[in-house]
């Protein structure tokens, strides 16, 4: 967990610009913050330019121009250091097949930290979220798709990092799992953990974020809790009002 003050942002994303082809911007001068025990979204359709930016947040992809700060620290200069505060969740990730479940949370939490105790508290706070029961003990190769996808994500957040960055956390999941899973996030961030999630699924969003933001083209449009949005739009959810932020903007 962050030892830092409170009131500071633990994200704070200036300008974050990425070129795969000279010229073709994927993300553009994109800048928001997310708060302690907030849940941040961004939502947007296809190819918006979602996972591309929490990639450069997540220090796995170099960004050509701007910087993020995650707990004081800058992705550009200090990726090391921001690393220890966060936990990325791909959007398609997969698990070693042939471990089972317990294992793997065994195995990742022994990554997370050095202490045995602490090791201990990440795999028993990872085998309540993924709810696997007795298959918990059986090979990952042998679990659903949404199964594999709850141990990953169980994953994620079991090690309490500062930010949790979850791209597309319940792809997949049938509703009760995916109902179970946003209940999971908003109770971590009401102990104070930070979430940055992507979804292209804006009325699911809806639910579980604090506050979003609306990416379309490699451009943060807007940003607001939902309810701020709809009442800015007149709109009666996120989708009403993406089609209205979008068609309202010219963007090329
Ligand atoms: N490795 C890459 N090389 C070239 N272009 C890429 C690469 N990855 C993504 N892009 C392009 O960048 C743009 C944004 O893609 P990105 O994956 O960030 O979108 P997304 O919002 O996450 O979409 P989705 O909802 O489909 O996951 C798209 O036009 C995509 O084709
Ligand atoms: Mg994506």
């Amino acid at each position: 967990m962050a030892e830092n003050n409170s009131s500071e942002a633990v994200l704070k994303v200036k300008g974050l610009s990425k070129q795969y082809k000279k010229g073709v911007y994927a993300s553009q001068d994109v800048s928001f913050e997310v708060g302690r025990g907030e849940i941040f979204a961004l939502i947007g359709p296809n190819g918006a330019g979602k996972t591309t930016t929490i990639r450069m947040i997540s220090t796995l992809l170099k960004a050509t121009e701007g910087d993020a700060i995650v707990d004081g620290h800058s992705i550009l200069t200090e990726p090391e250091k921001v690393r220890q505060y966060i936990t990325y969740l791909p959007d398609e990730a997969g698990a070693y097949k042939t471990m089972t479940g317990l294992g793997y949370l065994r195995f990742m939490a022994q990554i997370y930290t050095d202490s045995k105790e602490k090791a201990e508290e990440y795999v028993e706070l990872g085998r309540e979220i993924c709810e696997l029961g007795d298959r918990i003990n059986d090979k990952i190769g042998t679990y659903s798709r949404g199964m594999a996808r709850k141990l990953l994500l169980a994953r994620a957040i079991m090690s309490r990092p500062s930010l949790a960055i979850l791209d597309e956390p319940t792809s997949g999941l049938d509703i009760i799992n995916a109902l179970e899973i946003r209940r999971m996030i908003k109770k971590l961030a009401a102990q104070g953990m930070s979430f940055l999630l992507s979804s292209h699924n804006m009325l699911e969003i809806e639910y579980v974020s604090d506050r979003v933001g609306i990416i379309a083209k490699g451009h943060l449009l807007e940003t607001g809790t939902p309810a701020e949005l709809k009442e800015k739009y007149q709109k009666q959810n996120l989708e009403e009002v993406f089609e209205k932020v979008v068609t309202s903007r010219e963007i090329s």
